[in-house]
């Protein structure tokens, strides 16, 4: 049995027993911290945590490791619920034609975005993406996210999107952070369906739903509810059917424009609406009325150039506000969560408080990981972050090209 005891911790954050397992309105700006304190693990489990002078110090030294934490925060692993880290390859070129004037959508409408990686995608090997992806969640890991969710939508045939769904599953497997699977046939109409969109929706019901659901290759669906893209009526015909087979929904709506899908979503029991950069009055009521998640994608507003979302506004209403880094090659090339939690403090004016209750509690939440993630307490094996010694919670924010994280437990 391996301990470890992290002492002269400046701050040991995110900590408590019996903490909500969501926050909401001025909760968001409460987080629990205990000054100078110490945690113990046991196996990476929590076995005891308090103030220095309460230390009870060390009786059996046996595999036990010391960590002087002095200067030094401590704090639940970030949780990043919304991913598309599986995938064929980057596409900076677009990034290129968009510094030269032409829109995300302007580039979707000409072939490029989410149909160009869906080309790259069909010419890689499962084991090819399974070499990449794992080797970015290594990566993701170490920049301090404890657990992470990771959508096919790359696929856009029933082999692309069993491919991609394949890969996440190995990574379950073989990655050793928590992984939830959603699947996202969804996530644009492939270019042979254009004059046949319920064709392709058809398929997504008739041909994929049914082999997931056998092979238990997803946990959650997912469609891109936008102009262009998937309507209202046709997401909340894909919802029916996942439901079918014990997929809850957690969706892409209000990116660029508003339809109705946060309330149509949250009637089919969605779990989270994601992006939100544009939003309506009845889109705060219905969320202020339920459990449903409300995931604010800031690192995609700042590379596309789009509106950030009204976190504050979604706060004041009464919603659960969660960050996400939107990790993909084509509008989020960042999986950085510290990034994330910068932005959503400069941009979007977030308390550093209420983002980091939004990368922690919010977002396990998000994932439906409550039970296991984003808080420390006693019996609890959450992955934990110890940082470099910086003076105070909000530097976290503030230095933010500064590298933060010294080392996570996992
Ligand atoms: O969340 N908006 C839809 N899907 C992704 C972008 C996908 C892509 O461009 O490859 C997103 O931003
Ligand atoms: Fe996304």
């Amino acid at each position: 049995m391996r301990k470890q005891f992290i002492k002269n911790i400046k701050g040991l954050v995110q900590v408590g027993e019996n903490l909500p397992d969501q926050l909401r309105g001025a909760q968001m700006n409460q987080l629990p911290v205990i000054e100078n304190a110490y945690l113990a693990l046991e196996d990476n489990e929590v076995i005891a945590y308090g103030p220095m002078d309460e230390w009870p110090g060390i009786t059996d030294w046996r595999d036990v490791e010391v960590i002087d934490a002095t200067n030094c925060f401590v704090l639940p692993a970030f949780i990043d619920s919304h991913t598309h880290t599986v995938f064929a390859a980057s596409r900076e070129e677009e990034f290129v034609d968009r510094i030269n004037g032409l829109t995300y959508e302007e580039i979707a409408a000409k072939g490029g975005g989410i149909l160009n990686s869906a080309q790259k995608l069909q010419l890689q090997s499962e084991d090819e993406l399974f070499t990449a992806a794992l080797s970015r969640v290594q990566k993701i890991k170490a920049a301090g996210t404890g657990a992470l969710e990771i959508k096919s939508g790359y696929g856009l045939s029933t082999e692309g999107e069993l491919k991609m769904l394949r890969v996440i599953q190995r990574l379950k497997q073989h990655a050793g952070i928590s992984i939830k699977a959603t699947f996202l046939g969804a996530h644009a109409i492939p270019s042979q369906f254009k004059e046949n969109r319920q064709g392709y929706i058809d398929s997504i019901i008739h041909d994929m739903l049914p082999i997931i659901g056998k092979e238990k290759l997803a946990d959650y669906i997912d469609v891109f509810c936008e102009r262009n893209y998937f309507s209202t009526a046709e997401m909340e015909q894909i919802l029916d059917a996942g439901a079918k087979y014990g997929l809850k929904p957690k969706v892409h709506v209000n990116q660029f424009s508003v339809l109705g899908g946060v309330p149509a979503a949250i009637a089919k029991g969605a779990i989270s609406v994601d992006h939100l950069e544009e939003i309506a009055a009845n889109d705060l009521d219905a969320l202020a009325n339920s459990n449903c998640v409300a995931t604010l994608l800031p690192g995609c507003s700042h590379f596309l150039s789009i509106p950030y979302g009204a976190a504050n506004e979604l706060i004041a209403a009464g919603a659960v506000v969660a960050l996400a880094s939107d990790f993909n090659p084509g509008s989020s090339p960042s999986y950085d969560l510290l990034n994330v939690l910068s932005l959503a403090c400069i941009k979007m004016k977030m308390t550093p408080e209420a983002a980091i209750n939004a990368l922690t509690i919010n977002a396990a939440a998000a994932l439906e990981l409550q039970e296991t993630h984003g808080k420390i307490s006693l019996g609890r094996k959450s992955p934990i972050l110890l940082t470099h010694e910086i003076p105070s919670l909000a530097y976290l924010a503030y230095a933010y090209t500064e590298k933060h994280i010294q080392r996570i437990f996992i």
